[in-house]
């Protein structure tokens, strides 16, 4: 199949750039005694997270029950609910999936412990290391251990996300930031084990934090996500490549305006408009629900009918409103890859 039997608006993955990706995140960890697990909430497509295993992620990081239900009938059998499983509605599903899979899930409150109270589950202590979200303090983990320890759950670890520190672009600055959370969270593993806590896991990092968080001692496992598919915002301060394109139709040109068939109902617009590519002959205007307007330059020459690429600003929401990726390499379609645990239902 060639891109030109594509309909459009299309979601498509440039083969070369994807694959750049995945190298240079797994081989720099290679020989290093911190993992990769690779985050499915950025993807949600089990044909991309079966290259990163095969690349050498251990286990993989999901945002929601149902991302780890998904991937868990798709044979991933190591799964992390990064996030705090609070819907009592939802308990049943997760003992269930913790017998079939090695299954672990983040608490950070007394509540968050009393919903899972008896079940026997893995969990991983949700730390906050400076990010307005999830995770309990610091200083309130030793507690809430003996608080997950007295409600019969097995706490392995901890985990801390600095997602914070990923709107400062200056790299050094960033990495200054990540190394003051990794601090927070590594000083958390030292209390509880001064408490007799054993702390097997400590999980942290991003696609921004990799290369600092994952050098750091007593950190044992990333949970980057973007890094395999990329967006205008991560690639400003990045190495990792925009893999991730929108293959347009342009549908009309009035005067200095031209218009594309992709809105906010093919990408989100929550980290900017998306980019061009190539980025010449014209500047995005605004998105509406079905259509990009662009402002034309002088030399822009498409005409009505022909294929346009646009480069989304943020991944995750993106990819969760398309059914399929198409993996292309120069004008050939490789793969069709169904986002299969695309939708969201709440962690
Ligand atoms: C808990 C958690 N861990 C890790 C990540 C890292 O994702 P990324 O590599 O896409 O920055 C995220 C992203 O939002 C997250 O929520």
């Amino acid at each position: 199949m060639r891109l030109s039997d594509i309909p459009t608006p299309a979601l498509c993955v440039e083969l070369d750039a994807f694959e750049r990706n995945i190298e240079r995140m797994h081989s720099f960890f290679a020989d290093k005694p911190c993992n990769v697990r690779p985050h499915l909430k950025a993807h949600k497509t089990p044909a991309i997270a079966r290259i990163q295993r095969d690349a050498g992620g251990v286990g993989f990081c999901c945002a929601t029950l149902s991302e780890a239900e998904v991937f868990a009938a798709e044979g991933f059998d190591d799964l992390l609910i990064a996030n705090e499983v609070c819907d009592p509605s939802k308990v049943e599903r997760l003992i269930a999936l913790s017998k079939k899979v090695k299954l672990t899930v983040a608490v950070d409150s007394r509540a968050s412990c009393d919903i899972i109270v008896g079940t026997d589950l893995s969990v991983l202590l949700d730390i906050n290391v400076g990010m307005p979200r999830c995770g309990v303090a610091p200083s309130e983990a030793v507690e809430l251990a003996r608080v997950a320890t007295r409600a019969g759950l097995n706490v392995k670890g901890i985990m801390g996300y600095e997602g914070h520190v990923t709107v400062i672009e200056d790299v050094d600055k960033r990495a200054e930031a990540t190394r003051k959370s990794m601090e927070v969270l590594l000083g958390v593993a030292d209390d509880l084990r001064d408490n007799g806590y054993a702390v097997d896991i400590v999980s942290a990092g991003s696609t921004l934090t990799y290369d600092v968080t994952g050098t750091i001692d007593g950190i044992t496992e990333i949970q980057a996500g973007s890094y395999a598919l990329m967006d205008t915002e991560f690639a400003k301060s990045s190495p990792f490549e925009e893999a991730l394109r929108i293959m347009c139709t342009l549908v009309s040109v009035q005067g200095n305006i031209a218009v594309l068939d992709a809105g906010l109902k093919t990408m989100s617009i929550d980290h900017g408009n998306p980019g061009l590519f190539p980025e010449a002959r014209a500047d995005v205007l605004y998105l509406s629900d079905e259509h990009t307007s662009l402002v034309i330059h002088d030399d822009f020459d498409a005409k009505v009918g022909d294929r346009m690429w646009l480069r989304p600003s943020h991944v995750d929401p993106t990819v969760n409103l398309h059914d399929e990726l198409y993996a292309f390499r120069g004008e050939e379609v490789e793969e069709v890859w169904p986002v299969v645990a695309r939708g969201y239902r709440g962690p």
